[in-house]
This record gives structure tokens, sequence and C-alpha cells, in this order.
């Protein structure tokens, strides 16, 4: 079984400090970066591109766990890949031609994700577990920050587990992440936990600490 892995998302970070901000919760114990990319198209808000993402490369080796709420995503997997994400997770709603998304970013040589919107079934992902790395589950309509976790996606990470099988695949699941919703979670099957405000709330790196070995107890 894979490890359980903290990923902080920077969009609950201070937006005016970022790069202190990655380093910071990298110091606190985070294993992965969770970059939300979003474009006001495919999600109802804006946050940042390639060029923020590339900037705060420097700040941090740990990996960078992107998540593209962007549609199409084709045009610019290369810009993320070339910015320095690690990791590239793309929604299964954002495009007619999933398989072809995933094997451009498998071709760019990053790790292969794919993300389900909460009334997206598990289904769409049955012809495509051999070509990827990672399921992320929605946990929240995405879009936003410090939105409630919606409890039938409890459910939802269960089946997903048993559709993994012995694949080493890394579970993830994304909004309303917090110390109190973090163990119906990793019950579930879930190895990795994305939470934004629940550490970001925060002020000072112990603060960060504290919650990021706290998600990880949970
Ligand atoms: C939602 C984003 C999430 C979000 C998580 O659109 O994909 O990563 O920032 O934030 P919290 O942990 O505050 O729900
Ligand atoms: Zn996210």
């Amino acid at each position: 079984t894979l490890p359980i892995r903290i990923a902080p998302s920077i969009l609950a970070a201070d937006f005016a400090k970022l790069g202190q901000e990655v380093r910071d919760v990298t110091d606190a114990g985070a294993d992965w970066i969770h970059l939300d990319v979003m474009d006001g198209h495919f999600v109802p808000n804006i946050s940042f591109g390639p060029d923020v993402i590339k900037s705060l490369r420097s700040y941090t080796d740990a990996t960078f766990d992107c998540h593209l709420m962007i549609s199409p995503a084709d045009p610019y997997l290369e810009a993320f890949a070339k910015a320095g994400c690690d990791r590239i997770t793309i929604h299964a709603e954002s495009g007619p031609h999933l398989h072809r998304s995933l094997q451009t970013i498998r071709h760019l040589g990053k790790k292969v994700g794919v993300t389900l919107n909460p009334a997206t079934p598990l289904s769409v992902l049955e012809n495509v577990l051999d070509d990827i790395d990672l399921i992320l589950i929605m946990s929240v309509n995405p879009g936003f920050g410090g939105q409630k976790f919606i409890p039938a996606m409890a459910d939802k990470i269960r089946n997903a587990r048993l559709l993994i099988g012995d694949r080493p695949i890394e579970l993830e699941v994304d909004g309303g992440v917090t110390v109190d919703t973090a163990p119906i979670v990793t019950a579930a099957g879930a190895n990795v936990l994305v939470a934004g405000s629940a550490i970001f709330k925060g002020e000072s790196v112990e603060a960060y600490r504290q919650t990021i070995s706290d998600l990880r107890a949970a």
C-alpha cells in the first residue's frame, strides 16, 4: 500500500508571498504541493498559470502536484510540464479525448492523473486504468477553497479503491478535507489528502506543521 501523503493546496495561501508559503509548508512537512489551476471557463474562478508555477519551482524540492481545472487542457499541457510540474491531473470532463490527453502527459514524462467532479461516475475510468498513476476524487464542486466535504463522496472513494485493485495508483481526495473529515477519507482508502483552508488558516509555520501532522495522524 502507498504511503499517506499530505498535499497543501496553495489556493488558500497568501498570493502576495507564494514563494515563502511554498517554502513554509515544505518545512512544515508537506509531501506534495497541490497547485490548483483555474481558467474561469471550466470552473467559475481564475487562479494562476504556468508562469507562476515556474517562479515557485526554486522554492522547494517537493513534488508539484498540478490540478488543471481548465478546458481545453491539451494546448497547455506542455507549458505546465516545462514549468516544473511533476504530476499533471486533468478533469475527465474537460474534453472529449481523455485517453489522448493522458497519453500526452505520459509522453511529456510526467505522472498522469485523472480527476472526477462529484457527479461524474467512476465508470469513465474503466478503460484508462492502465494509463494513469493517480485518481483524484473531488469531494466538492471545484472552483473554490473552503467548501464543505460532500459526504456521499466517501462511498465513491471506497469504490475507487476497489476499482484500483492492486495497481500502483495513488488515490487522492480534494475538497473540504480537514482534521475532522480526514479519517473518513483515509478509512475509505485514500492515501493522498489535499488540504487548503485547513492548513493555511494557520498563522505560522508551527501551525502549518501541527495541522499537517494532525492530518497525517488521522
Ligand atoms: C477546489 C480545489 C481544491 C481546494 C481545496 O476547486 O481544487 O484544491 O483549494 O480547498 P479546501 O481544502 O479549502 O477545500
Ligand atoms: Zn485541487
